[in-house]
Formats: structure tokens, sequence, C-alpha cells
């Protein structure tokens, strides 16, 4: 299984606090059989934020090397999760985006509250400039939890839609549970990932979240979910069914 959001990156967020942390985040990821990781740490949109660009590539090189020390054959992919701000759109168009792996897809995110207008807008602007999308956790948003249904049209738009691990797992709550679960009822779900953040709660540990997809999914869309469309965001190609 691959996993395309994860706050892995060592003391540089809210998420691992260490080197040591990050380490052991890995192994427990590999254990529960997860094979690649996307590094995504949180990514203010805004062009202030872009001098910190080298700061994460050192720590993913860094992170790399402990891996490779301790002997964790987990892929490590490039990557971060990019907080949609007015500039936002600015710094598409000048493509200064990070994005996931070797494609042009773009991990993003909003704050919970705000307008499914806003969201939209920014959105279709960041795409205009030439980016793919996948929208983290639209379940924990409070407008998407209000109406679920907006999101066919983002699905209709090419978006990838990401849910959390702790969504359906009822870590962030029954709104987001059950709008999660509702989403998951449409089909418009394109893939799961942790969104961990440490190895003690929101943790990379994937075997609670692959058990209840198995249960509540027929096969073939928990492979979609956990392998076939996260393998082709790392990989840039389109997703499964849009080919
Ligand atoms: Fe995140």
């Amino acid at each position: 299984m691959l996993d395309i959001h994860c706050h892995i990156l060592p003391d540089f967020d809210d998420g691992s606090s260490s080197m040591e942390e990050s380490v052991e985040m890995a192994r427990m990821a590999l254990l529960s059989g997860v094979t690649d990781i996307a590094c995504t740490p949180h990514f203010e949109g805004r062009p202030g934020f872009l001098e910190h660009t080298d700061t994460i590539a050192r720590r993913f090189d860094a992170f790399s090397q402990a891996l490779a020390q301790a002997q964790i054959p987990v892929r490590l992919h490039r990557g971060a999760e990019v907080l949609c701000l007015p500039e936002t759109p600015l710094l598409a168009s000048e493509h200064k985006l990070p994005t996931l792996g070797s494609g042009s897809y773009a991990l993003v995110e909003f704050f919970f509250d705000e307008s499914y207008a806003y969201m939209d807008q920014m959105l279709s602007e960041i795409a205009s400039s030439g980016y793919r999308l996948v929208v983290a956790h639209p379940e924990r948003y409070g407008a998407i939890q209000r109406d679920p249904h907006l999101l066919k049209r983002w699905a209709r738009q090419g978006f990838a839609l990401q849910l959390n691990k702790g969504s359906v797992l009822g870590a962030f709550g029954p709104r987001a549970e059950q709008t999660a679960g509702a989403i998951l009822e449409m089909g418009l779900a394109h893939l799961f990932a942790t969104d961990a953040h440490s190895c003690h709660s929101r943790t990379p540990h994937i075997g609670a979240l692959r058990e209840w997809i198995e249960e509540c999914c027929d096969e073939d869309y928990a492979q979609i979910l956990l392998q076939r469309n996260p393998r082709r965001i790392l990989a840039g190609q389109r997703l499964v069914g849009e080919d």
C-alpha cells in the first residue's frame, strides 16, 4: 500500500518531532504493509513560505539517509500539503507549488470553515495553471459535511478526493465519519491516506484502515483506494477510470 499524505519529516511542522520518531513512524508503516510514503509537511501557499523549500528538501535527504541506515525499505517520495490561501493561485501560475512524487499532482487543503464557493474557485484557478489536484480530507470541511453531494462537481473536474484514515475510524468525530461514509457510498472517494502526525496518535499504521475498507468496500474498490490510485498519483498518471 502507498500513503501519499504523511507528516513524517522530522521537526518541521506539527508532525514528527524528531528523526528518531520519523524512523519509528516509517518502521510502523512498513510493518502494517506500507511500501511507499510521500512526505507531506504543511506548506502555506503564499510567496513568503517559499523560503522553507530548501529546509524541506534537506530534511527529506537526511530522513532518506536515516532510513537507509536503519535498513527500513520504505520508498520515500517528495511532497507537501499545500494550504490554499488567496495568494496560492499566483504561486501556481508561477509553477512554484510543490507536487507529489514525480508528477504534477499537488495535495491541497483548506481551513475547515471555508465556503464551498471559495474552495471551488481556488481549485479551478490552481488547476488552470496545469496542476492536477488531490483534495485532502474533504470529509473534514464544514461545507462538505453539510452537503457531501457538492463533491460530485469536483470529481467530475478530475480532482482526486483523498479521505483520511482517522475519519472513518472515528478520530475526528461523528460528522467527519458520517461524511466519509456518504462519500464512499456515492463512489466519489479516489483514495485513502493516513495523514499521520506521530507514532502515538494519528499514526502511519494502516492495518485498521485496511480492515475497515475490506469490510465496507468490494475488493476492486479497496485496491483502487489503497493502491492503484495512490500509485498513479505518485507517478503523475491519470486516476483509475479516467483513461
Ligand atoms: Fe495533513
